[in-house]
């Protein structure tokens, strides 16, 4: 059976002595289900060297928030690729809505994030989504098209197999978003899918497309169940070590039913 991919960012949240105490209650709580999930966590800079310590070999995988496309240089208060791989990290997250609706990180940049990422072997998640305005005007769906299409600009098209796709409609979002329907989840993740079959051909349909976005122990299964739907990307129904081991085991059996098993 495929596993579930499912993981946290925690944002700008946890302390290191935060962070430690949650990965190790999260790598106890979840022991037994290495061979039905991959699991990836995505704190703080300040806390990914001690993070990096409590992780038991690859049981977790380590994720940055955010990274420099470049390796070296005067860029103050960014963070190099060359700096992450020091401390060992597996993903980089590029394109949060935050980076982008907060920050102003545009589609140009979050290609050169995506091209750097590949090319010092991390695997770039690249997050994607529109704001309410734009599905008001109907656009999500070009929205969602450009940000693939510019997003994956800079890299060779036989180099996909890493990247995994996290669509998180802006308006979806925090403490004041407002969950999505299961139903138009599954029709922007289609959107998304054919997007990149177009952008890498066939083989493409391996490309995790995780949905994230007030995701809880209410909705998670039915966002589960949409066909194409591979995992979850949880923020806040994640951050209690408890509480996302609960959330994981309720739907490790939906996944079950939905591949067959
Ligand atoms: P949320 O965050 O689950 O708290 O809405 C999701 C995210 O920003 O990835």
């Amino acid at each position: 059976m495929k596993k579930i991919l499912i993981g946290t960012n925690t944002k700008m949240t946890k302390n290191i002595s935060e962070t430690k105490e949650f990965l190790a209650k999260l790598q106890t709580l979840t022991k037994d289900l290495d061979n039905e999930i991959t699991l990836f966590v995505i704190p703080s800079y300040t806390t990914l060297l001690a993070a990096r310590n409590i992780i038991d070999g690859d049981r977790i995988l380590l994720g940055a928030q955010n990274m420099s496309w470049a390796e070296t240089g005067q860029f103050t208060g960014e963070i190099s690729p060359n700096m992450l791989n020091e401390i060992g990290v597996d993903i980089v997250m590029i394109g949060h809505s935050e980076r982008r609706h907060i920050f102003g990180e545009t589609n140009n940049e979050e290609a050169l994030k995506v091209e750097s990422a590949l090319k010092h072997g991390f695997i770039p998640l690249l997050c994607i989504g529109e704001t309410s305005e734009e599905k008001m005007s109907g656009i999500a769906n070009e929205v969602l098209r450009s940000q693939l299409i510019t997003g994956f600009s800079k890299i060779d098209k036989n180099n996909f197999e890493k990247i995994i796709v996290a669509y998180e409609p802006v308006w979806a979002i925090g403490v004041n978003g407002e969950p999505a329907t299961a139903f138009y989840v599954q029709e922007k993740h289609q959107v998304i899918k054919s997007t990149l079959v177009e952008l890498f051909g066939k083989k493409a349909t391996c490309i995790d497309v995780l949905y994230g976005g007030s995701v809880n122990p209410g909705n998670a299964n039915e966002f589960l169940k949409q066909k194409s739907v591979d995992g979850l990307f949880v923020g806040r129904s994640a951050w209690n070590a408890v509480n996302f081991n609960n959330l994981i085991r309720q739907i490790i059996p939906v996944w079950k039913e939905k591949e067959g098993k």
